[in-house]
């Protein structure tokens, strides 16, 4: 089938969830994906975060193809070696003790908070006065499960599925509203280090303190969602080792096993307590295939000194754009750390535009929050890509100045 024809099939077939862009792809390789014309795209969005190792990583592909002749499922029924090799990587990388290994970040969130709500419990047991509600802050995104739209703030994503899990939720990095607003009926703060649907947004230090303080006092569990964020984005391997605050649980996902669906959700020993068998589970989750992809990628990462090379690249990048920013009133803020990137635009169109403007010149980056350019790009990327990349802004920036003096001075 050609566009035009999967066009036309899909609309008729598929729940219309997602509006996509007119592009068809067939293959990638490096940083690059390719459409069915062979015209060659250097992606700057990765899969949505996903694919740090870029398209069809040797590595990468070598693993996938040697476990699948080997095992690709069994079930959680029984031992595989991957499940316990992954368990020891994520452990040492993170600092946090035990895995729940799942195949999504949504489904990693939704463990988080059932593991919050279990460990409220036992702890009401264990005679504490502690309640079920969350604490989340404005501009949250953690999936789309029941728990996890239950702890998102847009109303969007929240309205239609109510009653939900009751969440409160406060400013982003106010320390006082966040004071305020907490109390021992929280199980649970939860908290992405930086904001990534919301429109990159790091949270201070100020901010993690108070709330992992908050979280001490009650018995509370601090969680830092670093679907987004985590697996080296940031140039360390959880943005939270920015700082000098650990959480009781963290959820990974995204680039993890480089696309193939992976999720996973670590948590300290004494938060694992309040699990036993059979209170969680999931048939697919941590199998010999996803496994072994995302042992891969933690080897290739170490391997290439890949964390180094995204802090270095990252600085380079938000260099370069703000030293864009001085040249166009346009470009309000530029925000982020390693190679997860957002630039604020003065208003939502000019965003769409620069969106289109650049797909034109086959550079892919997406808009999140209305006004902001959102650059989450595969971890390979050099300073020519990056050349390339502010080469293309500058000159749609330029125009559209331009375009504006001209329709002005037609006045
Ligand atoms: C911070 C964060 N949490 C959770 C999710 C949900 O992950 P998934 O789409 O894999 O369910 C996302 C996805 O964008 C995310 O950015």
């Amino acid at each position: 089938m050609n566009l035009t024809e999967l066009q036309a099939a899909e609309s008729k077939l598929l729940l219309q969830t997602y509006e996509r862009n007119p592009l068809l792809f067939v293959s990638g390789n490096g940083v690059h994906l390719r459409d069915e014309h062979g015209a060659e795209y250097l992606d700057l969005l990765s899969g949505i975060g996903v694919c740090a190792l870029g398209y069809n990583h040797p590595a990468v592909t070598a693993a996938i193809a040697a476990q699948a002749a080997e095992l690709i499922h069994t079930s959680n029924l029984f031992y595989t070696r991957g499940t316990t090799e992954l368990a020891l990587r994520l452990t040492e990388l993170t600092g946090l003790d035990r895995v729940f290994f799942c195949n999504s970040g949504t489904e990693a969130w939704e463990a988080a908070l059932k593991l919050a709500r279990a460990h409220a419990l036992m702890l009401r047991a264990e005679g504490k006065h502690i309640g079920t509600k969350f604490l989340a802050l404005e501009h949250s995104f953690h999936g789309r499960t029941m728990g996890s739209v239950a702890t998102t703030h847009k109303l969007k994503y929240r309205e239609p599925f109510a009653p939900l899990a009751e969440t409160d939720f406060v400013p982003f990095n106010d320390v006082a509203a966040l004071r305020a607003a907490f109390s021992s009926q929280h199980c649970a703060i939860a908290i992405e280090c930086i904001q990534g649907e919301g429109g990159i947004n790091l949270v201070s230090e100020e901010f993690l303190t108070a709330a992992r303080e908050l979280c001490d006092s009650t018995g509370a569990l601090l969680l830092l969602d670093e679907i987004q964020s985590g697996m080296g984005r940031t140039g360390k391997w959880c943005a939270y080792q920015h700082y000098d605050v650990m959480p009781d649980v963290t959820t990974l996902a995204k680039p993890l096993a480089n696309g193939v669906p992976i999720g996973a959700m670590l948590c300290t020993d004494a938060a694992a307590r309040a699990i036993t068998p059979g209170m969680h589970g999931t048939t697919f989750g941590g199998n010999p295939l996803a496994t072994a992809t995302a042992i891969s990628v933690i080897d290739e990462m170490k391997r290439a000194n890949l964390l180094d090379h995204v802090a270095t690249t990252g600085e380079y990048f938000l260099a370069e754009l703000r030293a864009l920013q001085a040249k166009h009133p346009a470009i309000v803020e530029v925000r982020g750390r390693g190679l997860m990137i957002g630039v604020e635009l003065n208003n939502a169109d000019l965003a769409k535009e620069i969106l289109a403007g650049m797909l034109q010149q086959r550079i892919i980056l997406n808009r999140t929050h209305e006004t902001v350019l959102r650059f989450l790009p595969p971890y390979l990327i050099t300073r020519e890509h990056v050349d390339q990349t502010i080469a293309a802004l500058d000159e749609l920036l330029l125009a559209q100045t331009s375009a504006k003096l001209s329709v002005l001075s037609s006045k």
